[in-house]
């Protein structure tokens, strides 16, 4: 497995899994060293058989109201409830289930980690989806970095006889869209990594026309606990409006850029520490993903990190990623590159995305250039496209640049008068690379 944005070692607490507020619950308890994936006889040892070993063996409707009340949300950056998307494709026929670990987003390792890891949670998490919702199999669409495990992992499962489900894996396409729902119902059936504009909902006609669910793979591993351990065991810990443990991925100017669990509404001080601490003193704070928000780093350090306790920074967990930005680097300019990114990444379908978020991209590398650039233009392109599109992507650069407009006042004005240095710095969001 090649090495991601961030180092694949989990910094986790040794613990047990069962136990109320102990964590990881999804990543190993004592990682091995090298690190390797767990096994199918040391997943089952930690945390017993999977929850729906035979069929008819549990009710699948009082599991979707216990998935309820654990208040599980999806963990690939909507957080949308989980039991609503498990009881709407139930309802229909002959649904199919997909579990979502394509992680298109390039400085976020948090599913390659676990899928990596704890590749039997996911399964077992895929193999309960299909049961709970009545799909006869399920596929899991994986980053080429777990693609192997994976498959590996669901091969010893075949032989062991263990699933009443069958699960295949297939590879994602290396794509920054291609992880949104629609574009991974694409991918599997045409081959194309984009988003279907203006789509049905998944759940009434997705993946041959049927009714679909696609979940998160960290989603499905929830899912898996949820079903042994139950919505009161999920709840020991996290916040009571947004409760459990979620993946982080904490990069850029940290000592250990690492991937950790942590309980939802951890102060966000605390979770740069559990990375070994800032590397330098810090400017700002990437928070959420490339389609996330930067937050001014003094600010945010205090803060829960959940939605609600980056709401009045303007900011959200998001996919769960953390990048520390030092001071002397300049936002202006790592804003630039990631845009032109997101716009060079976008399916270029829809209006927003061909000629929107370009000529966004090109007004930011003049404001990161210190060339002439009209700051009232950019505002107005960025409200022309936010809010369209057939999918979430160009709203989501455009609050990238809303919140760099915000956060780095000072940088807008030394560049403005030509006096900037940051842009000399190296790098530290992770530079996706070259098509
Ligand atoms: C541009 C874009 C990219 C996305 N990429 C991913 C991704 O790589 N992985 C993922 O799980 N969800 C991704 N999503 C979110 C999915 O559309 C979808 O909401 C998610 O897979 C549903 O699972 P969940 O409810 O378990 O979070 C993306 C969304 C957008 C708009
Ligand atoms: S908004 Fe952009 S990324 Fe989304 S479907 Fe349209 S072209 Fe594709």
């Amino acid at each position: 497995m090649t090495r991601s944005a961030v180092s694949l070692g989990a910094a986790v607490r040794p613990s047990s899994a069962a136990a109320p507020g102990a964590l990881p619950r999804l990543l190993p308890l004592c990682p091995p060293r090298p690190p390797r994936p767990a096994s199918l006889d040391s997943h089952l040892s930690r945390y017993g058989p999977p929850p729906c070993s035979a069929p008819g063996q549990r009710d699948m409707r009082t599991l979707i109201a216990e998935v309820g009340r654990a208040g599980l949300t999806g963990r690939g950056g909507a957080r949308f409830p989980t039991a609503d998307k498990l009881a709407a494709v139930a309802a229909g026929r002959a649904p199919a289930v997909i579990g979502n670990g394509t992680e298109g987003e390039p400085a976020s390792a948090k599913d390659k980690v676990l899928m990596a890891r704890s590749p039997h949670l996911v399964l077992d998490g895929a193999v309960l989806a299909a049961q709970m919702v009545g799909a006869s199999q399920a596929v899991i669409v994986a980053h080429r970095d777990a693609l192997d495990i994976l498959g590996q992992a669901a091969a010893e499962r075949r032989r062991a006889r263990l699933d009443q489900v069958r699960v295949t894996v297939r590879a994602a396409a290396d794509r920054f869209v291609a992880g949104q729902a629609s574009a991974v119902v694409r991918w599997i059936e045409h081959g194309v990594p984009a988003p279907t504009a203006m789509p049905p909902r998944l759940s009434d006609r997705g993946l041959g026309g049927r009714p679909t669910l696609v979940q998160n793979v960290e989603t499905l591993a929830h899912l898996a606990l949820i079903a042994r351990y139950g919505a009161r065991w999920f709840r020991s810990v996290g916040t009571p409006a947004e409760p459990g443990s979620m993946l982080v991925t904490v990069a850029g100017a940290v000592r250990e850029p690492c991937v950790l669990e942590i309980a939802i509404g951890t102060p966000v001080g605390q979770v740069l520490d559990l990375a070994g601490g800032p590397a330098a003193p810090l400017h700002a704070l990437l928070l959420g993903g490339y389609c996330g928000a930067w937050v001014d780093a003094a600010q945010a350090v205090g803060r829960p990190f959940s939605a609600a306790g980056l709401a009045g920074l303007g900011a959200e967990p998001g996919a769960g990623l953390i990048v520390a930005l030092p001071a002397g680097a300049c936002g202006l300019a790592e804003t630039a590159r990631v845009v032109r990114y997101l716009a060079d990444e976008s399916a270029g379908q829809c209006g927003p995305c061909r000629f929107g978020l370009p000529a966004v991209a090109s007004e930011l590398e003049r404001v990161a250039g210190g060339r002439p650039a009209d700051l009232g233009l950019l505002r107005k392109w960025l409200g022309q496209v936010d809010g369209r599109g057939g999918c979430a992507h160009p709203s989501g650069a455009v609050r990238l640049v809303r919140s760099a407009l915000r956060t780095f006042g000072t940088e807008l004005t030394q560049h403005a008068a030509g006096s900037c240095g940051g842009t000399a710095q190296v790098l530290p969001v992770p530079s996706p690379g070259p098509r």
